[in-house]
């Protein structure tokens, strides 16, 4: 069946008391509308329209980041959920297949919820998701009558009966795409709120005769992010959730409670997580990886066997290659450290290629950027690079070469070479005790005339 997601996101979201629009603020890294937008994506849809408003462009970027095919349409007034979706019309005119309507702030349903609701949408012309609520507070109640859903009622309309129902609407719904625009443009706004409800269309359909029905799913996925304290909540259910899914495939996290995931972090069997590691979006780990503690790493690919850190920071398009180690107070970014290299220590890597089973020595820099522009630094295979060796970029070191030790490299050095770019040592016989002797005369005289 063809679908096209629909995702609601022009709400304000006054509660959360920013100037970011609610949608975009963070969970795991990705803004809470990525989160859906990926859930979403799992359907393999042949449209995604985004409702932005408030914070439109913003949103628009954020959105297209993440999926540049993504259409975003802007509700300039928010007048309620039938009116978001009816944004939505002229972008999806010529689709003929199923809507799939999400929010923005909704962001844990599942992939697994959304196929059961697209198995449903083939028995009925309507399918909402609900959720058993512990406290069904403010949310609409789905009104059923066996199988068969007959209205959903807005809290602020709801009677005492209807209060009392327990089953809520999550405001996903799937609904064949003409309908749902045939049904909306008979959505009024003459209720307690003066809105255009989405949840009206139950009703209308009831009354022509169409089939609605509900889908469960559990309440963690229906999860609404309106506030700061609900969006720690939100941050804190997916961490759990992504640690315990690590355990199972196998990865061991030694204090999995100070590990910090992203949505996209992938890690392979058999990576052993020491405690405090937080990973950005964008890292892969291959199985067998060691990750030490308190290392920051984002953006990157850490190969089977390699180790990390302790206090090791990877960032964007670092590609630690198989059996390379990168240990404290190390910082890599958009560079190769290749099979078996090593840069152990109190080093920078930037824009470079480490060659395989290259020695990189403590205090190493590559001097990578010129105020201006970056340029990139090559170390050949095999290299043995001294301790505090400073290497001005561009710079090419070749295979099997070796610097001295506090050298500042300014130009290539040819294979199997030694270069010294130092200051030659002076050495005076005696002068240490002559000084010594100066000036601890000094300091005596000054203790005698105070
Ligand atoms: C809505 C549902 C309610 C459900 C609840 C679940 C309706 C009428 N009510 O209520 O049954 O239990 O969600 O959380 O649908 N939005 C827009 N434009 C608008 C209005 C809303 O984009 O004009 C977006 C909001 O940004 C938000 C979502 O739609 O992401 C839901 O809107 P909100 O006003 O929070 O609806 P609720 O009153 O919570
Ligand atoms: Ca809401």
């Amino acid at each position: 069946m063809n679908t096209s997601l629909i995702i609601l996101a022009a709400g304000m979201g006054t509660r959360m008391n920013s100037d970011l629009p609610k949608v975009l603020h963070p969970i795991a890294g990705d803004p809470m509308l990525v989160h859906a937008m990926a859930a979403g994506a799992t359907l393999g849809p042949d449209h995604t329209i985004v409702v932005a408003g408030h914070g439109a462009a913003a949103v628009t970027a954020a959105a297209q980041e993440f999926d540049e095919t993504a259409t975003v349409v802007v509700q300039s007034e928010q007048l309620g959920t039938a009116h978001a979706v009816d944004q939505a019309k002229d972008a999806l005119a010529d689709f003929d297949g199923t809507a799939i309507v999400l929010y923005g702030d909704t962001p844990f349903v599942s992939p697994e919820t959304l196929e059961d609701m697209m198995s449903a949408a083939e028995g009925a012309d309507i399918v909402v998701l609900g959720f058993q609520a512990a406290d069904p507070g403010r949310y609409g109640r789905l009104i059923m009558d066996g199988l068969s859903l007959e209205r959903i009622v807005e809290f602020k309309d709801a009677n005492e009966a209807e209060l009392a129902v327990t089953l809520c609407n999550s405001g996903v719904i799937a609904c064949k795409s003409s309908l749902l625009f045939d049904l909306i443009s008979h959505v009024g706004n003459d209720n307690a709120a003066g809105e255009y409800y989405l949840t009206d269309i139950i009703a209308l359909a009831r009354t022509r005769g169409l089939s609605a029905t509900a889908v469960t799913c559990p309440e963690a996925e229906t999860l609404g992010v309106n506030s700061r304290a609900q969006l720690a909540e939100a941050e804190a259910a997916f961490q759990t959730r992504a640690r315990d899914r690590l355990l199972e495939d196998g990865v061991t996290l030694q204090a999995p409670e100070t590990v910090f995931l992203a949505r996209d972090t992938v890690i392979g069997r058999d990576t052993y997580i020491e405690p405090n590691v937080f990973f950005g979006p964008g890292v892969t780990v291959e199985s067998g990886a060691r990750l030490r503690a308190f290392s920051h790493l984002e953006g990157c690919h850490v190969a089977r066997g390699a180790v990390i850190g302790p206090y090791a920071r990877l960032r964007p398009n670092a590609e630690i290659q198989e059996n390379a180690r990168i240990g404290n107070f190390v910082e890599v970014k958009n560079a190769v450290v290749a099979e078996g290299a090593k840069v152990n220590h109190l080093s920078y890597i930037g824009d470079a290629f480490i060659g395989s089973h290259a020695n990189i020595g403590a205090g190493t820099i590559t001097c990578n950027y010129d105020g201006v522009m970056k340029h990139h630094t090559h170390i050949g295979s095999g290299a043995f690079i001294g301790s505090n060796t400073m290497l001005v970029a561009p710079v090419h070191i070749g295979e099997g070469a070796m610097t001295g030790s506090g050298s500042v490299i300014t130009s290539d050095v040819e294979p199997d070479a030694l270069a010294l770019a130092r200051a030659p040592q002076v050495e005076k016989p005696g002068m240490a005790r002559k000084l010594f002797e100066i000036l601890k005369a000094k300091k005596a005289k000054l203790q005698r005339s105070s």
